[in-house]
């Protein structure tokens, strides 16, 4: 994307905090840019297969009511503590901590987003080198013809073999740090403007199968019409979790795309269409998964390895499925490419300013580092699948689970998803809502007062309260409280 990108602007002229860096062309190249990352594995493979974990329609209210009161208007803080920073995620908290009078412990918030990247990224590249590994198997009509039992014993010599998830786990990222060793603005994103719009194309011919199918209305109906009797609470945990994690929030990775924004192009625009576009995604996926998982019998709680299950049924039986599945496998590769850059730029940003190193240098050490924690997540699917963990806070009024019998990739999943996203978003609320110099946050949201104050009470108010109950129920406080006072 290099030619798309301006050259600097002038730092002194905006008169804001420095901005001697690179920049996106326009609003509508951060979009991409930004929907590239949100788009990734997080919408095709985890929210099908998190929905049927946790019982479809109620879970997805929940997370569509997530993205909408505390998704777009923490993207849009992130987005603006980024821009107004110009810097990577650590530099960035401190100096605008610094610039409204507080602490430079903020900081902090922008280290916690560089482990959470790290952290997700290690398992993030094994998932996405099963959709490799897949892509191989879909151009030689492996799935051809094949009943569901068939398909899944395809996806389960894929998972249980550690040398070939190692082989493509290596390649994965391999490919993802040669992106990042050449700075995210070039080639890559140019690919994206293309190849987003070709997944989505494809989405909607799978949508077109999955019509066909016989059970569409019984998937729509699975996925849209709730029934509260099948949340949990960890559902609703998940559910918030998922909507940080599918909007890339939380850990600095939009903050720093945010770095590179220009002056003044809309920030709440930019949010709004890349929070619609994920979302379209996200919902077409499970429109088109949830079908076809009815129409063969599966389980919508398999797991993990749902759209590995299903979609390869689907390819199987369809007219130029081969070609179909192909092309599918290698642009969910694509989606999971752009999302992983993501991923590791904060911590690319923060160690070349740290260390003073190059980024190749950077791209490389990381790569090291991803590549020997992605190990765990490998084992956790065949050598150590017994090694779990199971946690719960147990009380005189009961048992409150946290976690149960959950393998290394289960918990660095909940650790980051869960956990981290969250608490990163929350601290990225009260930053941009109530510590930020008004006249600052005006000034980089630029919209009229109604929204300005929409955004404030969304951000101040309904986020914080939201991420603050939620952990606490799912730590047991709520349940707990409400025992011993007897409500
Ligand atoms: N949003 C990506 C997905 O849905 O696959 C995952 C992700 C990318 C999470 C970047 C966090 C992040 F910073």
């Amino acid at each position: 994307m290099s030619d798309s990108v301006s050259s600097l602007n002038d730092p002194s002229a905006s008169g804001k905090p420095s901005a001697t860096r690179e920049q996106w062309s326009s609003r509508l190249v951060f979009v991409l840019a930004a929907t590239g990352s949100a788009v990734g594995l997080g919408n095709i493979w985890k929210f099908p297969y998190i929905t049927g974990e946790f019982g479809g329609g109620a879970f997805v209210l929940i997370y569509l009511m997530c993205i909408a009161s505390i998704g777009i208007p923490i993207m849009m803080a992130e987005i603006m503590l980024g821009r107004r920073g110009r810097h990577d995620p650590v530099t960035t908290m401190k100096k605008l901590a610094k610039e409204s009078g507080h602490s430079r412990s903020w900081g902090l918030l922008g280290w916690m987003g560089v482990i959470a990247g790290f952290l997700i990224l290690s398992y993030y590249s094994v998932i996405a080198s099963w959709a490799m590994a897949y892509v191989p198997r879909m151009a030689a009509g492996t799935f051809s013809g094949l009943d569901a039992q068939a398909v899944n014993s395809v996806f389960s010599s894929l998972v249980s073999s550690p040398e070939s998830l190692i082989a493509w786990h290596t390649l994965f990222l391999f490919m993802t740090m040669s992106v990042v060793a050449r700075g995210v603005r070039s080639g890559l994103e140019k690919a994206v403007t293309y190849l987003m719009p070709l997944l989505f194309v494809l989405l909607v011919v799978l949508i077109f199968y999955a019509m066909g199918t016989g059970h569409f209305w019984q998937g729509l109906s699975y996925l849209f019409n709730p029934d509260f009797s099948k949340i949990s609470t960890e559902g609703i945990l998940s559910a918030m979790g998922h909507a940080f994690f599918t909007l890339s929030l939380g850990m600095g990775a939009i903050m720093v795309y945010g770095s590179y924004l220009p002056d003044h192009t809309s920030i709440a625009k930019a949010s709004i269409s890349v929070a619609l576009m994920d979302t379209l995604v996200a919902l077409l996926a499970g429109m088109i998964i949830f079908p076809i998982v009815f129409a063969n019998s599966l389980e919508p709680g398999a797991g993990p390895g749902l759209i590995f299950k299903t979609l390869p049924l689907a390819f199987g039986h369809m007219n130029y499925g081969t070609f179909f599945g192909t092309l599918f496998f290698v642009l969910l590769v694509f989606a999971a490419w752009t999302s992983s850059i993501s991923l590791i730029e904060p911590a690319i940003t923060w160690s070349m300013k740290t260390f003073q190193i190059s980024r190749i240098r950077a791209a490389v050490t990381s790569g090291i580092l991803v590549w020997f924690m992605g190990l765990f997540t490998v084992f956790s699917f065949n050598l150590a699948s017994e090694f779990t963990i199971s946690s719960a806070i147990s009380t005189k009024y009961g048992e409150f689970v946290i976690l149960k019998d959950a393998t290394a990739f289960d918990f660095l999943d909940y650790l980051t998803s869960n956990i981290m996203l969250p608490l990163g978003g929350l601290m990225i609320a009260i930053y941009a809502g109530w510590l930020m110099n008004k006249m600052y946050s005006r000034d980089e949201l630029n919209i009229n007062r109604f929204w300005y104050f929409i955004w404030s009470v969304l951000v101040r108010y309904v986020a914080p309260v939201m991420v603050i109950i939620v952990f606490f129920n799912a730590m047991g406080v709520v349940a707990f409280v409400r025992s011993i006072m007897g409500v």
